[in-house]
């Protein structure tokens, strides 16, 4: 018997109202999957990494001591995989909101309550307005409509968004989706889209995660037989230090950081790298690097 009709066989009014009004709330949480960590899971109010009054690192150390390795390699990629045991539920980390949710990603659907969302301008139109208040406000927007779908169960809360590559040739086809060859002008813009979408909130609460993409020096997806993950940008310190310190000194902090495609890199997963500090991927990634390439994370990566 669903709820609602339960509401219906009560005849007292004011009971029908509550019980109502407490199937509204019900069936509105329950579109949501528990995360990790999750009040509602019993089973996770024993373990340590989810008391939120312990140290970060105390916590980090405590849920990779109970991961398997299997378990952190089945976490590197954008469909993470569940670990039932420790309340843990799968994710999909991949979404996209560019310039409005999109539903390229496979974290994000439309359709039913959702139909679709606000598409803005492409970035590089954005851009040229050299207006950053509206650059954040449109990430507030974006972001606000992130929230929705993802409380109505339909998108995740982690987006590929902002592209901050440098726009160094007009042939690489994603030029639109960046705000251009200045990294002045691409610092600035990253900086208040992220904070648009991150949100201003005090402590470490976020909106929802921006994932600044891709590291550095991506100017190839698929060109005469070459594509992005069997080439080799050959990037020197001096472009790293140029045009990566520019962006992300200007404390975006980007919750993720996607990936470097060349050979130099550990992350050469096809997946943003996620350093999300809240879902402790960062250290999983750090350690399964370590273990798979015997790497150490450079400084440089450690924003
Ligand atoms: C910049 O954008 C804001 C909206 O965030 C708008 O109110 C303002 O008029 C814009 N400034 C200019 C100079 O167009």
């Amino acid at each position: 018997m669903s709820c609602y009709n339960k509401a219906l066989l009560i005849g007292n009014k004011v009971v029908v109202i509550l019980v109502f009004l407490l199937c509204l709330v019900h069936s509105s949480e329950s579109l949501r999957p528990l995360f990790a960590c999750d009040p509602a899971n019993g089973l996770t109010r024993t373990l340590r990494f989810c008391r939120a009054n312990v140290p970060i690192h105390v916590r980090v150390q405590d849920l990779l001591g109970r991961l398997t390795l299997q378990e952190k390699i089945r976490n590197l990629v954008n469909n993470a995989a569940a670990v039932p045991r420790l309340g843990i539920g799968g994710y999909e980390w991949w979404s996209e909101a560019l310039h409005g949710i999109s539903d390229v990603g496979p974290g994000a659907k439309f359709g039913g309550a959702f139909p679709g969302a606000t598409s803005f301008p492409q970035v590089i139109t954005t851009a040229a307005s050299f207006n950053q208040s509206l650059w954040e406000e449109i990430g507030r927007v974006v972001s606000d409509e992130a929230r929705a779908m993802y409380n109505g169960g339909v998108a995740g809360l982690t987006y590929w968004s902002p592209n901050v590559n440098i726009l160094r040739d007009p042939r690489w086809g994603r030029g639109q989706e960046t705000p251009g060859e200045d990294p002045i002008v691409a610092a600035k813009y990253a900086a208040s889209y992220v904070r648009g979408l991150q949100g201003t909130a005090a402590g470490n609460r976020l909106k929802v995660a921006a994932c600044c993409k891709h590291y550095t020096a991506y100017d190839l997806d698929n060109w005469n037989g070459v594509d992005r993950f069997h080439f080799n940008a050959k990037v020197n310190l001096l472009h790293i230090l140029y045009i990566s310190n520019i962006v992300y000194s200007k404390k975006i902090f980007c919750n993720l950081l996607s990936n470097l495609y060349n050979q130099f890199c550990m992350f050469c997963f096809k997946v943003c790298m996620h350093v999300s500090f809240q879902n402790y991927i960062f250290a999983i990634h750090f350690e399964a690097n370590f273990l798979l390439f015997g790497r150490k994370m450079p400084k440089i990566f450690e924003i």
